[in-house]
């Protein structure tokens, strides 16, 4: 038997990343990549000595307060850990990891490309093409809206949010935001980014209004009918955070009904379920959780998470712990 701890991978990781878990771990991976049902996240828990799970697999309280856990450690393979009951992990004394550095520009690209293919109407553009249905070049076909000079207004203020301010500068746009506290004045000034009173009020005078906050019960449905209703009736939404962050039934009514002008989309309530209301209509911008697909940053998501691991094992603080 190898000393080496017990690793349960529960996803195919990047080549790089499984090569590096197997020369360091005692690592069982995931040869067919089909996520795990909660009967096997509860005897994963009772037999390894940690966990690199990822969105796709849930730890709610009852799991993780079972009698008989194992697992020292859950090296989340990504940022966000909202499928991960922090407060439960903590009182059943297993520490929490995430990957938080790792795929900041990647997502923020992400939210960019959001923003133009909605301004610019460019998936509309591609399925009228692929369709046939482009007659000739017209000097009022397919009008979009222009990004510079229009105000983005991003909710919550991290480091995802201040890339994408980065990128939305670069095309002309003005930066408001909205977060519980106040950036320092030198990250302000370097974005000529404004802090808005309130969400409300950033809803109001936002262009395009973009989401950066974690999911989780603090956030669900911060976006409903009410602050939808407060938008401009030209505006864009986008959201690349979390798909509870966002109320997608009022959503969809709110685009059907002309009170917001088109939303993109990379995350949803219930992924891989997309809301029906929304796949019907051509303002809408939808991708399939795409944020940090990228080959350098999912590889740089997994040796983060196996160096969480590594510290961990070697009886160090691991360096982004959350739990
Ligand atoms: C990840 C993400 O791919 O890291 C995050 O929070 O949303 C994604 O980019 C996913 O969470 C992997 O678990």
């Amino acid at each position: 038997m190898s000393d080496r701890p017990r690793l349960l991978v529960t996803r195919r990781l990047p080549a790089a990343v499984e090569a590096y878990i197997q020369d360091h771990f005692d690592a069982r991976l995931s040869p067919d990549d089909v996520p795990l049902d909660r009967a096997a996240l509860g005897a994963a828990l009772r037999t390894y000595d940690a966990i690199c799970p990822t969105i796709t697999d849930k730890f709610d309280a009852d799991l993780l307060s079972a009698p008989a856990t194992q697992v020292r450690i859950i090296a989340n393979f990504g940022a966000g850990v909202d499928h991960i009951d922090l407060v439960a992990a903590k009182a059943a004394g297993v520490v929490v990891t995430n990957t938080p550095d790792a795929l900041t520009d990647a997502t923020a690209d992400i939210a960019m490309l959001l923003i133009l293919m909605t301004a610019r109407r460019a998936g509309e553009g591609e399925r009228e093409l692929r369709a046939g249905r482009w007659t000739s070049w017209r000097p009022t076909h397919m009008l979009g809206q222009s990004v510079t000079g229009r105000t983005l207004g991003l909710v919550g203020f991290g480091r995802i949010a201040q890339a994408v301010a980065v990128r939305a500068r670069a095309c002309g746009m003005r930066i408001a935001y909205h977060s519980r506290r106040a950036a320092p004045d030198d990250v302000e000034k370097a974005l000529a980014a404004t802090r808005a009173a309130s969400l409300d009020d950033l809803a109001e005078r936002s262009d395009v209004l973009s989401l950066h906050v974690p999911g989780g019960v603090e956030t669900r449905h911060m976006i409903d009918g009410p602050l939808l209703d407060r938008m401009k009736p030209t505006a864009i939404l986008v959201n690349t955070a979390r798909g509870s962050v966002v109320d997608e039934t009022a959503l969809a009514d709110a685009l059907r009904a002309g009170k917001i002008a088109a939303a993109g989309l990379d995350v949803y309530e219930r992924e891989p379920v997309v809301e029906p209301g929304l796949l019907e209509l051509e303002n809408v911008v939808l991708l399939p959780h795409l944020g940090s697909a990228t080959v350098e940053t999912r590889t740089a998501m997994g040796l983060q998470a196996a160096a969480n691991l590594d510290a961990f094992f070697a009886g160090l603080e691991p360096p982004n712990r959350v739990a």
